[in-house]
C-alpha cells in the first residue's frame, strides 16, 4: 500500500516535470521587498514599469512587504537597485518552477483525497465545469434562477452568468448586487467564491440569509475571462490577460489586461508585451464589453459591483488615479464592514484586509 502511494506521487512529479508547462519559470525567484515609505514604493514602481516586472503583491509601507517575481536576468538589476536605495528585501520563493510543480502536486492529491465528493466550489473547475454547474442550478431552480449566455469569448467559449431573484427581476425597487470574477486568468481562487455564493443563495439558503435572497436581485458572472483561465491551466499558470490575437499590433504577444481595458482612465500604450497592456483601445475585448453591457443595462439598480481578485487581502474602490468618487465615504464604510467580516474568518497567518482607494492603497 505504501509503495503504491509513493509510486503515484513519484509519477505525478515526473508528469509535472516532463510536461514542460512550467519550464519557462525555471530559475525565476520571488522576492519580498520591505517598503519604508512612499519613496521606496516609487522606486519599486519605476522598476516594475521599466522592466515589466510581475508583481505578486503590492506592499504597504511599514506594514506588509511587496512580492515581486524576477527572471534570473531581472534579479541582478532589480536587487542591485534596491540595495542602492537601502531597501531591504528577502528571498520568498527560491524557484518558481518548483513552486508551481508543487502546487500542481498538492492539487492532484487534494482532488484524489476528495474523489467523488468534490463540488465545483471546492475545486478549481474548468470553464466547461463552471458552465455545467450554472446550467444545472438554473434547470433545478427555474423559479428563482435565470441563465444568461452573454456572448462568446475571443476563442468562442460561452460566457454565462446567472440572474437570481425571487421576483424575476421585475421589482424595480430592489437593489442589484453584481458579482464577477476571473478577469485576471491566474486568480483561480476567485471563481469558486462566486460559485459558493450561488450555492448559498440558491441550493443551501440559510434562514438568517433569507433577506439576502428576498431583498436583493443578484447577477453572478463566475468567469469573465475563460480563454485566459483555460490557458493558465494548459500552458502558463501565471497568465493574467485575455487571449485576443492581433498580428497587426504584435506577432509575439497576445492578450490584454482586462482591468485596464475599461474606458475609465484608459491609458493608451504602445507596449503590447507589457503585463498591463490595456489593449489597442478601451473595450477592445469582448470580455470587458460583456461586463460593460451588464452595468449599462442595470445601472439604475446596481448598488454593488464586486469584481473579485486574489491579488491580496484588500477591499479597493475607485478611481485608479487616486481621485475619489462622491460616495467615497460610503464606499469606505461598506468596504470596512466587508473587510472586518472577512478578517473575522481569515486564517491567522493571513494579513488583515486593507480598505481604501485602489491607487492610494496599492
Ligand atoms: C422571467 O421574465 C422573463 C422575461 O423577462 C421571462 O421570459 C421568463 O419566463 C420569466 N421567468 C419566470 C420564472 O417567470
Amino acid at each position: 500500500m505504501d509503495i503504491h502511494v509513493i509510486f503515484i506521487i513519484f509519477s505525478v512529479v515526473l508528469n509535472t516535470v516532463s510536461s514542460g508547462k512550467h519550464d519557462k519559470y525555471a530559475g525565476y525567484t520571488v522576492h519580498g521587498v520591505h517598503l519604508r515609505d512612499v519613496q521606496d514604493q516609487r522606486v519599486l514602481y519605476e522598476l516594475q514599469h521599466k522592466l515589466n516586472l510581475d508583481m505578486w503583491r503590492y506592499g504597504v509601507p511599514g506594514d506588509r512587504p511587496s512580492l515581486v517575481m524576477l527572471s534570473p536576468k531581472q534579479a541582478d538589476v532589480v536587487l542591485n537597485e534596491l540595495d542602492r536605495y537601502g531597501i531591504k528585501h528577502y528571498l520568498d520563493v527560491a524557484d518558481v518552477f518548483w513552486n508551481l510543480a508543487e502546487f500542481d502536486q498538492n492539487l492532484i492529491s487534494y482532488r484524489r483525497s476528495r474523489s467523488e465528493r468534490l463540488v465545483p466550489f471546492e475545486d478549481y473547475p474548468t470553464h466547461a465545469e463552471v458552465n455545467a454547474y450554472l446550467e444545472r442550478v438554473a434547470a433545478q431552480y427555474p423559479e428563482i434562477v435565470t441563465l444568461v449566455t452573454a456572448g462568446k469569448s475571443w476563442e468562442s467559449r460561452d460566457i454565462k452568468y446567472l440572474k437570481i431573484s425571487t421576483t424575476n427581476f421585475t421589482d424595480s425597487s430592489k437593489p442589484i448586487y453584481f458579482m464577477m470574477a476571473m478577469l485576471h486568468a491566474r486568480e483561480w481562487v476567485t471563481t469558486p467564491v462566486t460559485l459558493y455564493s450561488i450555492h448559498r443563495l440558491v441550493e443551501n439558503l440559510r434562514n438568517e440569509d433569507r433577506d439576502l435572497l428576498e431583498g436583493t436581485d443578484w447577477i453572478i458572472l463566475p468567469m469573465a475571462n475563460p480563454d485566459g483561465y483555460e490557458y493558465s491551466i494548459s500552458d502558463d499558470r501565471m497568465w493574467r490577460r485575455t487571449r485576443s490575437n492581433r498580428p497587426e499590433i504584435s506577432t509575439t504577444c497576445v492578450g490584454v489586461d482586462g482591468n485596464r481595458n475599461f474606458d475609465a482612465l484608459y491609458q493608451p500604450s504602445n507596449n503590447p508585451c507589457s503585463l498591463t497592456f490595456p489593449g489597442p483601445h478601451a473595450f477592445s475585448e469582448i470580455e470587458t464589453r460583456i461586463v460593460r453591457d451588464i452595468l449599462h443595462k442595470y445601472v439604475d439598480r446596481i448598488q454593488v459591483h464586486l469584481d473579485i481578485h486574489s491579488h491580496g487581502n484588500y477591499v479597493l474602490f475607485p478611481w485608479g488615479d487616486g481621485t475619489l468618487t462622491p460616495n467615497a465615504a460610503q464606499l469606505f464604510h461598506v468596504g470596512s464592514v466587508m473587510g472586518a467580516a472577512m478578517d473575522s474568518m481569515k486564517l491567522p497567518s493571513a494579513g488583515f484586509y486593507r480598505v481604501g482607494n485602489s491607487a492610494l492603497i496599492l
